[in-house]
């Protein structure tokens, strides 16, 4: 058992927050966020989505952080530790939402992996609709996602500081670099300026429909990683004397700075050649139909455009993929006392093989997104936020260690007792409704 074996830590403060920020950064800000905020009208979904992410967001990741830096453990360990056995199974439930968001995670990330190394080496197929077909269906497509899922066990095979703090710190800086250099070098191009106003202009009709609220919680809690216990779990090989207030809001900020500029990257590119009729298509459309289409019609500059922003989404999915690996391995190494490589290995192929329907049906990975993302993610920030707003004994005195003197504890504890739980729950009922009408 290695229940008593002391607990990884990271080496650096800077290593913690490069991690936590890769896992927030991901498919989500780019893929998600850019069709999502294509669909419920632009810039009112942005102002949303900032919105939420700070006033529901940030106190949820703060939730999650104090849990685990307090438990020094996984997610179920931690709500043991701290609410008992009824709480635990709460952590059981965040445990089978990682296995389900990464097996349908990884084969849009193989996608993607793929898109990468057909841009570098061939260029854009000037048939964009059909390439997608290729990639996002049979057999290839269950190739590229375990071939992913094979990079993300070997990550995390090398445990916290070697395998996941590493990866960081080399990646993190690169995806930084290579967002904003798409997004100045969309400064450039000719009809970038309706891009840019569809982006930045408000709709302000849509703030009043329930289904952009709904649709912006949903996403402040997919980009965030937040409502399974990815944070708790990296929060958890944390020393005691982490100021988490501002750990959490530099990776709330950074995660919708990076959100916010690769939009500033996508729209004009999808302005500047007319495209935009087919972003709303379908959920894959704007990245994998649209875009390509785009970067196939500039010549070289679109090959070289495009293949770094295939780099950049398939940096930003592998760091999170890898925070979605390590709340199951953590759990298996702690709970089952098995040796980080098995559990890795084996909890990896298991997540290989449940990602086999979404590889093969677009429906399916839809559904499971719509799922995971509306549902239980919300429902499980909805549960964070009332254990740690009324069930739990003194979370204040879990933050102050680090961070003493911080005057808003107060305003934190009472937005995790009333507001967060009050929109979560509209979101909540809204989502399962939309999910089975
Ligand atoms: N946040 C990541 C993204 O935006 C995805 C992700 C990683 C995630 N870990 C998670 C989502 C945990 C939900 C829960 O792409």
């Amino acid at each position: 058992m290695n229940q008593d074996a002391p607990r990884e830590e990271w080496a650096s403060r800077s290593g913690f927050l490069l991690a936590a920020v890769g896992s927030a950064v991901g498919l989500g800000n780019m893929w998600r966020f850019s069709y999502l905020t294509a669909e419920n009208g632009g810039a009112a979904f942005l102002v949303l989505y900032l919105g939420i992410t700070l006033l529901v967001g940030l106190p949820v990741l703060l939730a999650e952080f104090v849990l685990g830096r307090g438990a020094r453990r996984g997610p179920i360990g931690a709500l043991a530790h701290y609410g008992g056995r009824g709480w635990a199974s709460l952590g059981w439930l965040f445990v089978g939402t990682g296995f389900l968001i990464l097996s349908y995670y990884s084969v849009i990330s193989g996608w993607t992996l793929r898109y990468a190394l057909t841009a570098l080496v061939r260029g854009f197929p000037a048939d964009a609709g059909a390439f997608f077909e290729s990639v996002a269906t049979g057999p290839a497509s269950i190739a590229w996602h375990v071939g992913f899922m094979a990079i993300s066990i070997a990550i995390v095979r090398g445990g916290v500081k070697r395998g996941i703090e590493r990866t960081a710190l080399v990646l993190m800086p690169l995806l930084f670099v290579l967002v904003v250099g798409l997004a100045l070098y969309a400064t450039t191009l000719d009809g970038a300026r309706a891009g840019y106003r569809f982006y930045l202009e408000a709709d302000l009709g849509a703030l009043t429909d329930p289904k952009v609220l709904q649709a912006a919680a949903g996403q402040a809690f997919f980009s965030l990683s937040l409502g399974m216990g990815a944070m708790m779990t990296y929060a958890s090989y944390l020393g005691q004397n982490e100021h988490l207030p501002n750990e959490s809001l530099v990776v709330a900020i950074a995660d919708f700075g990076v959100a916010f500029v690769a939009g500033l990257a996508v729209f004009p590119l999808i302005f500047a050649l007319g495209l935009q009729a087919d972003v709303g298509e379908s959920t894959v459309g704007a990245l994998f139909i649209t875009l390509p289409k785009t970067f196939a019609s500039m010549g070289g500059a679109g090959r070289l455009v495009g293949t770094l922003f295939f780099v950049a989404l398939v940096v930003g999915a592998l760091t999170s993929a890898i925070s979605l690996l390590e709340v199951v391995v953590a759990a298996a190494v702690s709970g089952l006392g098995w040796s980080r490589h098995r559990a890795a290995t084996l909890l990896g192929a298991v997540i290989a093989v449940l990602g086999i329907p979404s590889a093969l049906s677009l429906d399916t990975l839809g559904f499971l997104d719509q799922l995971a993302g509306n549902v239980f993610l919300v429902f499980g920030g909805l549960m964070l936020a009332l254990f740690v707003g009324w069930a739990m004994r003194d979370p204040m005195a879990e933050v102050r260690p680090g961070a003493e003197g911080v005057a808003w504890f107060g305003l934190w504890r009472w937005l995790l007792r009333i507001p967060v739980p009050i929109v979560l729950a509209v979101v909540l009922v809204q989502s399962l409704r939309a999910l089975f009408e």
